[in-house]
């Protein structure tokens, strides 16, 4: 960071005099198995070219039937808590942000919490669909800030592969199972989440949503022959929707710390599609090569997707301590969020 950067750097949070949280450890996990266009091109009428100028999707990775959203988010958390030398008796708070949830109940975050052995902390989900993992670190970050807990675990988990209809072209190409986790403390400095800028608008729900399984339609016979659990989506309204949103909260963030994006040493955005990511970058004038990118890899893992990138953007040291970084995020809500970290 330039000392004109520090000059200007203003934190939301240190104006309140309250404790710094920082992320002391990421993990993720992303499931062996490997569904690439070519695989997808025998499963219904799509072609390579189609997926990957479209959306930048090369491949996703599809957890085997054994495999819940659980044990994914419990193997990324493992790793957040390893890179963090946090022990399972130390966590005070698990925080799981999922819309496919192992059950309706009892929460996902409960199910992690029994895996990893950590009796001592409470636990819940959140459902804000993509926007998830940071509406999970900005609920972590208030507990630690108000001096009410100390150590708190965010987890973005998803197996979408059980929500996509693997006969619509239009949605199957673009999701993917896995999952990211990271440990939220305060470290003693004055770096950390300096800020969250977190927005939903009800009225657009209809756009992107899985309508049964739900009080409006629970499973009958007739919902499931009428698809109604499956994630449907109208793609073109949520592509522009994505990109106004993503704008709009990434540049409240930036203007609550007094930074421009010229501070910022990397863009972790949600991970969709890639003509998304450019569009973004091209309106908050950041240029590519500072906007992190694994959809090629991975598709869309909602409330994953950010976790996953953080952690794989950390360990590939795309920034150091004292780094800024833009977290950028949205989803189905439809919710968005951003959020500026001095690493
Ligand atoms: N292969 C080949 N053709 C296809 C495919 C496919 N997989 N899917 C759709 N098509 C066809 C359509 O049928 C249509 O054909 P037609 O013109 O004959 O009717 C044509 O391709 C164009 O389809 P569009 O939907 O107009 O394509 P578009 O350029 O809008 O791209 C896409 C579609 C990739 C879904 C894009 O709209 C998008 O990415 N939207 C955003 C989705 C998103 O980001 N969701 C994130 C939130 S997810 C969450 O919160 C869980």
């Amino acid at each position: 960071m330039t000392s004109s950067t520090k000059t200007r750097l203003r934190s939301p949070r240190s104006r309140r005099h309250t404790r710094a949280v920082h992320i002391v450890g990421t993990g993720s996990y992303l499931p062996d198995r490997v569904l690439t266009n070519a695989d997808l091109e025998k499963m219904v009428d799509t072609t390579d070219e189609w997926i990957t100028s479209r959306s930048g999707i090369k491949e996703r990775r599809i957890a085997p039937d054994w495999m819940c959203t659980s044990d994914m988010g419990t193997e990324a958390a493992r790793k957040a808590m390893d890179q963090a030398g946090v022990r399972k008796e130390e966590i005070d708070l698990i925080i799981c942000a999922t819309l496919t949830p192992d059950m309706p109940f009892p929460a996902t975050a409960c199910l992690i919490q029994k895996k990893l052995g950590a009796k001592r902390a409470a636990a819940f989900d959140i459902e804000a669909a993509c926007s998830g993992f940071l509406y999970a670190m900005e609920i972590g970050q208030q507990f630690i800030t108000s001096g009410t807990y100390d150590t708190v675990l965010v987890v973005g988990a998803e197996k979408l592969s059980t929500i996509v209809d693997w006969q619509d072209r239009s949605t199957c190409v673009l999701f993917g199972d896995g999952a990211g986790a990271a440990v939220l403390r305060s470290r003693g400095d004055e770096h950390g989440i300096l800020t969250t800028c977190m927005g939903a608008d009800g009225t657009q729900s209809d756009i992107l949503l899985m309508p049964g399984g739900g009080a409006r339609y629970p499973a009958t016979k007739e919902s499931v022959s009428a698809g109604m659990h499956y994630l449907k989506m109208s793609g073109k309204e949520v592509f522009k929707n994505a990109i106004t949103a993503m704008q709009t909260a990434a540049e409240e963030a930036l203007r609550r710390c007094n930074l421009t994006i010229d501070d910022i040493k990397c863009v972790i955005p949600h991970q969709a599609n890639i003509r998304i990511l450019e569009m973004l970058a091209d309106r908050i004038g950041a240029p590519m090569e500072k906007v992190y990118v694994n959809l090629h890899r991975y598709g869309n893992i909602s409330a994953a997707s950010v976790a996953i990138a953080l952690d794989e953007a950390a360990r590939e040291g795309r920034f150091q301590r004292g780094d800024l970084v833009l977290l950028v995020v949205f989803g189905s809500g439809l919710t968005w969020a951003a959020c500026v970290i001095q690493w």
